[in-house]
């Protein structure tokens, strides 16, 4: 039987809850530009982070050194308010994904609603870019979310894989069937197109399978893995699966 790779997929690592650990308790250590170096040279494409409002886990400091020291591109995931963008300009990350939030939720719940602030997040995309920042939105794999992220203006698109994760059975294969349909949408809008939330060795393979997909970004799993079996190795393990998933029978 021959096989086919589709072009490969790039990882971008979410470092938070190496600062969620330090935070925990008050301590310097362990430091999450530390842990972004090592998850860079082993492999790691991008390194992501998200300044979160309430601050629970990156502080503004964390943010300075990361894009200072890291060898890759850095991804700063931020609110879309009048604080954070001013933040993102002074930083200059490589890329900004601009997400909702919610200060009670444990994590991010659901994707932007481009529709209802589409003005606020057409002027949040055009600072950013004015600064040479590439903009992400984060939505749900939602057709109206779609045409209003192409609206605004921003060229990149990370689709919420949250529901997919967090269903199993029928309802897991409806949630992929609409993330399949949106990725081709919006590739064809003009996107680029990624996808996060949720994503573990387990559940990775369908969603790195879809070829319209350039970029998965994954925090979590990989961080709660690197406590078991080491960061690089967490790293590598999750970069092999999306590989392998890549690979098709022809
Ligand atoms: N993508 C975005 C936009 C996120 O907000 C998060 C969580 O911070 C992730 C990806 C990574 O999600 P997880 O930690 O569940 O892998």
């Amino acid at each position: 039987m021959h096989s086919a790779v589709i072009p490969p997929l790039r990882l971008g690592v979410n470092i938070d809850h190496v600062a969620t650990v330090r935070q925990a308790r008050g301590t310097a250590y362990p430091d999450p530009v530390e842990a972004g170096l090592i998850a860079a040279s082993g492999g790691a494409d991008s390194l992501t982070i998200h300044l979160r409002e309430d601050r629970r886990h990156i502080q503004d400091d964390d943010v300075v050194r990361l894009v200072a020291r890291s060898p890759v591109p850095v991804n700063l995931e931020i609110a879309v308010t009048g604080e954070m963008i001013a933040l993102a300009c002074r930083a200059r990350p490589a890329f900004a994904c601009l997400v909702p939030e919610r200060r009670e939720e444990v994590t991010t719940e659901g994707g932007l609603d481009v529709v209802r602030h589409r003005t606020a997040v057409r002027d949040a995309c055009r600072r950013l870019m004015a600064e040479g920042i590439v903009p992400a939105l984060f939505i749900d794999a939602d057709d109206d979310q779609l045409a209003a992220t192409v609206e605004v203006g921003a060229p990149q698109v990370e689709i919420h894989t949250g529901r997919y994760a967090d269903t199993g059975g029928e309802a897991q294969r409806v949630e992929l069937t609409r993330i399949r349909h949106f990725a081709r949408q919006a590739l064809t809008a003009g996107l680029e197109v990624h996808a996060g939330h949720g994503l573990h060795l387990d559940n990775v393979a369908a969603i790195a399978r879809i070829p319209e997909l350039v970029e998965l970004n994954i925090g979590h799993s990989i961080i709660a893995r690197a406590i078991l079996v080491g960061l690089p190795a967490a790293v590598a393990e999750m970069r092999r699966a999306m590989s392998e998933a890549r690979v098709i029978a022809a």
